[in-house]
């Protein structure tokens, strides 16, 4: 009898990242392994790691050492994803314990890869100098939520902001067919799935190999699949993101009422820098088609704070442009120098207690915004997907269309499941969340 393949699987950053383990854990599980709780447990110990920032990428070389000394046990490591293909073949220099590396662009050779692992190969690379038009499908996704299933329509990026890993480390731009898109959705709607989550570093720039549909066109698509209740997509890029996008959301009720929108910041002068090509009023233009739609749209963004030259002016234009679109949520960080990118040449000016501190002023405005955007929903009734519940407290958490978080009461003696939709009566509003009773 052949021992039991068993493994361990760790992820790290970006939901792009998370659905490619859903696709990693299909592929090991076909090949025989069993999916357990620990490192302890595992025969083979795979990290799925993240470089966007410093930080992000520091946790795998830490989580590589902390568990080093379980290879003299006999166990193997691998590295996937984006430190992968950053560090490519100097992870065996870094770690030696390490048998296989490999960035997310070659995910499709991973039977091979595992077959190599498993007869006993201790450097077994998967890595692409963004050259391949590959795109990792497959049929055995283990998908770990059960009510949002995660469909990736495009892959890698070409925009190649200057402060940015990610055109190095996920490969040149590529799209999956429509129609393989639309089988995917079907079948996951055959499955019992209700939302479905559209997903690409810049899931905007989709662009049909078939020439069959834009993006607004296959996203008005996904929206009619039956019994699919609601869809969404990340992220856009501003550059790509067309009139007709709105146009499907106010046409296609299925479409949640929500646009994630990074704009980076509120600077001409950084977004240039940034390599972002456009303008804040460039943005702002798009903002307001968003604005303008019949649906009352969430829009919420990502912001840099500290790049390389940024002044105090600068800055507060970030800060006026956030208080000029009102956001509902946005993801702030301060910017970090990230090897191969062409902002690493530009001085990082910005000394980290100042880029602390702007994070913290644009964090304490950005409070006050959503306070007062969440309070506007006091008294409406909103359609709430249940995600979790807290039995002890005898509440029930979802979300709304806009993905705001909505946590609520229910006097029925059963309460309804996750997964089910529920209306509840607005009665109470925070800067986060919003909290109700179902009706
Ligand atoms: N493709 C998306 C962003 C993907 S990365 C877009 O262009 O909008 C997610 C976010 O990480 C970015 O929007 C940016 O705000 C942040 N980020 C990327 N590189 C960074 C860096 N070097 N330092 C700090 N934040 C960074
Ligand atoms: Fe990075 Fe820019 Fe590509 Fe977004 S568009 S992934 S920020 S290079
Ligand atoms: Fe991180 Fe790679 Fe996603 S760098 S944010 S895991 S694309």
């Amino acid at each position: 009898m052949t021992p039991e393949k068993t493994f361990y699987l760790e992820t790290f950053g970006c939901q792009m990242n998370a659905h490619d383990s859903e696709k990693v854990i299909g592929t090991l599980r076909e090949r025989g392994y069993r999916q357990v709780e620990s490192e302890e447990e595992a025969g083979l110990i795979l990290y799925n790691t993240c470089s966007i920032r410093d930080k992000a990428e520091q946790k795998v070389f830490h989580r590589l050492n902390d568990y080093k000394r379980l290879h003299k046990e006999g166990k193997r490591f691998g590295v996937l994803g984006c430190v992968a293909q950053q560090e490519g073949e100097n992870i065996f220099a870094r770690a030696p314990h390490v048998s296989l590396v490999s960035g997310s662009a070659s995910y499709r050779k991973l039977p091979e890869m595992l077959a190599r692992l498993e007869a006993g190969e201790t450097r077994i690379t998967g890595l692409d100098d963004r050259q391949t038009e590959e795109t990792f499908e497959t049929e055995f996704t283990a998908r770990q939520n059960p009510y949002r299933g995660y469909i990736t329509i495009i892959e890698g990026c070409d925009k190649f902001c200057s402060y940015c890993v990610v055109p190095y480390t996920r490969g040149k731009e590529r799209s999956r067919s429509s129609s393989s898109v639309l089988e995917e959705a079907r079948r996951i709607a055959g499955l019992g799935y209700t939302e479905i989550q559209l997903l690409g570093q810049n899931v905007n720039s989709y662009r049909d190999p078939e020439g069959k549909c834009s993006f607004a066109e296959l996203l008005a698509a996904v929206g009619q699949v039956p019994g699919i209740r609601r869809v969404r997509f990340t992220t856009s890029h501003p550059r790509d993101f067309t009139r007709d996008i709105v146009e499907a959301i106010d046409a296609v009720p299925t479409l949640c009422d929500h646009v994630h929108l990074p704009v980076q910041s509120g600077s001409a002068r950084v977004l240039k820098m940034m390599a972002r090509e456009y303008t804040p009023e460039w943005y702002l233009e798009r903002i307001g088609w968003i604005k303008a739609a019949r649906r009352t749209i969430s829009i919420s963004t990502d912001i840099i704070v500290g790049f390389p030259g940024e002044t105090e002016d600068d800055f507060m234009q970030t800060m006026e442009l956030l208080a000029e679109v009102e956001y509902d949520c946005v993801f702030a960080f301060k910017y970090s120098a990230r090897p191969n990118t062409p902002a690493l040449v530009m001085i990082d000016s910005v000394p980290d207690v100042e880029k602390s501190n702007r994070l913290q002023v644009l964090l304490d405005r950005q409070r006050e915004i959503q306070r007062v955007n969440y309070s506007k929903h006091l008294g409406q009734i909103l359609e709430v997907m249940i995600e979790g519940q807290n039995p002890a407290r005898g509440q029930i958490s979802g979300r709304s269309s806009q993905n705001k978080p909505v946590n609520f009461t229910c006097s029925q003696p059963i309460a309804p499941a996750p997964g089910s939709y529920v209306q509840v009566r607005i009665t109470a509003t925070g800067p986060n969340s919003l909290t109700g009773v179902a009706v």
